[in-house]
């Protein structure tokens, strides 16, 4: 069954960049993008890479180590060199707190 992890307050989720939390003993990234929020795996699934280092413009996150692209909405590759999608979690806002399905 699905649980919901609370995560941060709402208010700290940067407009139009990312950021690193705990969320059930775990890191996971959380991405504002036009009023929305998304996360996904911290790490780049190329390599030993975090990214929460890396450039998010739009939708898209671009890792700071090779500029693999996901698509922080789905967590698809966008380009090379990644060949896997990149784990993504349903967000939920209640209370001004961001909860994460992990
Ligand atoms: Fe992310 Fe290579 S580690 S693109």
């Amino acid at each position: 069954s699905v649980q919901w992890i609370k995560a941060i307050e709402r208010a700290g989720v940067p407009e139009e960049d990312v950021i690193a939390v705990q969320a059930g003993g775990r890191e996971i990234a959380l991405y504002g993008v036009e009023g929305e929020v998304y996360a996904t795996d911290i790490l780049c699934t190329h390599g030993n890479a975090r990214l929460c280092d890396g450039f998010l413009t739009g939708h898209e996150i671009e890792c700071p180590l090779h500029q693999g692209r996901f698509d922080v909405r789905d967590g698809r590759a966008l380009c090379s060199p990644l060949r896997e999608n990149i784990a993504t979690y349903p967000v939920r806002i209640e209370d001004g707190m961001v909860f994460v399905a992990l």
